[in-house]
């Protein structure tokens, strides 16, 4: 090429979760199964979507508008549903111009911080969801600025980090939460929200939540969407119906602006999301259309019910075992259907190994590893070779100051998902006095 045509931030774009694949694909081809582990897809880790569900969406199917384009900030329909009829907890009230659909929420998170001013930056949550962290940390061109979420403290955030970060870095302008939280499962609580909310306030700052997984709660804490505590300061709701439906494949998300009306500077980054979804054109019609429908059917809640009732006995599963192994760190979720597990500091080393009986793979991985420098990564790729199960990295795939790694709560067969899980500690007592 005549000029250098890469963006500066390219390599900032990283989704571990996705590159373990390629890897494990190569596994499964050399004869060794696979137990996928490492990707938040219910109806790939076998989830029946429900019958009912399907024929609501049938329905719209064979409506010929259904096959139109729909307006750029989606279906009034859909957006009156969300905004009017949809409990939001007594929060605030937005009206239907305040919600933008996206082509699922990836499409969203890369808009939001397309949009945002080069030299402005969003803090965000360690370990944080990589789509988050490589999307800002490209706008910026340099290293996501994140606060900690404490593995010692039930992955309590460190707000005292997150203020002390906002006074060094005079670039911050927002501050990011994901609630329930990926890769942790932990959930806020709404004192420590107001606490957010309040730092966002004092630092004339602005606040996104990411709540895609906001109706898979299941644990002690009392669950609010932001929108019930935001108060009057400028932020960024953001759902989605990937993990509820559950429809990750429909790609359907949307943003609800709060409080635009409270600062002109939010007001205008917010039109300039706007703006960029008309060039767009607009967002997949299919699932809008059918938004209001499921999710005010009598049936929907109670089917939410029964789905987080299975991942909490799941997370009750994985617990109980690995609370049992001293140099680990396990904290039971409240909500998504995700667990981080956190390997105390000094328990990896780069000499420890599993054995990986299929001599192809052996031989395939011996290189991979021995190049591996980062410990937990290291620790992934021999749990692959030698018993196919696929997990993510904490440190590498999570932007994570921790070493560890994240699983699914998806497995539906309870003897299946018991038998990895066991098989997962034997490994990982093994891996540590190997
Ligand atoms: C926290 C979080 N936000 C956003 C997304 C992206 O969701 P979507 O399928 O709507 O693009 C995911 C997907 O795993 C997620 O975990």
């Amino acid at each position: 090429m005549r000029n250098k045509i890469v963006h500066p931030g390219a390599d900032n774009f990283r989704y571990e979760i996705r590159e373990i694949v390629d890897l494990a694909h190569k596994v499964e081809k050399m004869g060794v199964p696979i137990v996928w582990e490492n990707i938040g897809d219910p109806v790939e880790k076998g989830e029946q979507v429900p019958d009912w569900i399907k024929q609501h969406i049938i329905k719209v199917l064979s409506e010929n508008k259904t096959y139109s384009y729909s307006p750029s900030k989606g279906l009034l329909k859909a957006r009156e549903y969300i905004a009017y009829e949809r409990n939001i907890e007594g929060g605030i009230q937005i009206n239907p111009d305040d919600i933008l659909f996206f082509n699922g929420l990836g499409d969203a998170i890369s808009m939001i911080y397309r949009n945002l001013n080069p030299n402005s930056r969003i803090i965000g949550p360690n370990p944080a969801y990589p789509t988050h962290s490589s999307a800002e940390s490209a706008h910026a061109d340099a290293p996501y600025i994140t606060y900690r979420l404490n593995p010692y403290n039930g992955w309590q955030p460190d707000l005292e980090e997150m203020e002390q970060k906002i006074k060094e870095h005079p670039e911050i302008s927002g501050i990011l939460i994901i609630n329930p939280d990926n890769p942790t499962g932990f959930v806020y609580e709404v004192d420590i929200m107001k606490q957010i909310v309040n730092l966002t306030r004092k630092y004339n700052l602005f606040l996104i939540s990411d709540e895609i997984y906001s109706n898979l709660t299941y644990g002690d804490i009392e669950y609010k969407k932001l929108a019930a505590v935001i108060e009057d300061v400028p932020a960024i709701g953001m759902r989605g119906i990937s993990k509820e439906f559950p429809w990750p494949g429909a790609r359907c998300g949307w943003i609800e602006f709060y409080n635009r009306d409270k600062d002109k500077d939010f007001n205008s980054y917010t039109q300039a999301l706007i703006n960029s979804k008309m060039l767009e054109v607009c967002s997949t019609t299919l699932p809008q259309s059918v938004i209001p429908v499921i999710m005010s059917d009598p049936r929907y809640y109670p089917y939410l019910e029964k789905r987080c009732g299975e991942y909490k006995r799941r997370a009750e599963i994985v617990y109980s075992h690995f609370s049992k192994i001293p140099e680990l760190i396990v904290n039971m979720p409240h909500g998504a259907f995700y667990m981080a597990v956190v390997f105390k500091n000094g328990v990896l080393t780069d000499t420890q190994k599993l054995p990986i009986e299929n001599g192809q793979v052996r031989t395939f991985f011996a290189d991979i590893i021995a190049r591996e420098e980062v410990l937990d990564r290291r620790f992934t790729y021999n749990l692959l070779a030698s018993t196919g199960i696929c997990v993510v990295p904490l440190m590498s795939g999570f932007n994570s100051t921790y070493h560890g790694f994240r699983l699914t709560l998806l497995e539906s067969d309870e003897s299946k998902f018991t038998g990895t899980i066991k098989k997962l500690c034997e490994s990982i007592k093994t891996y540590i006095y190997s």
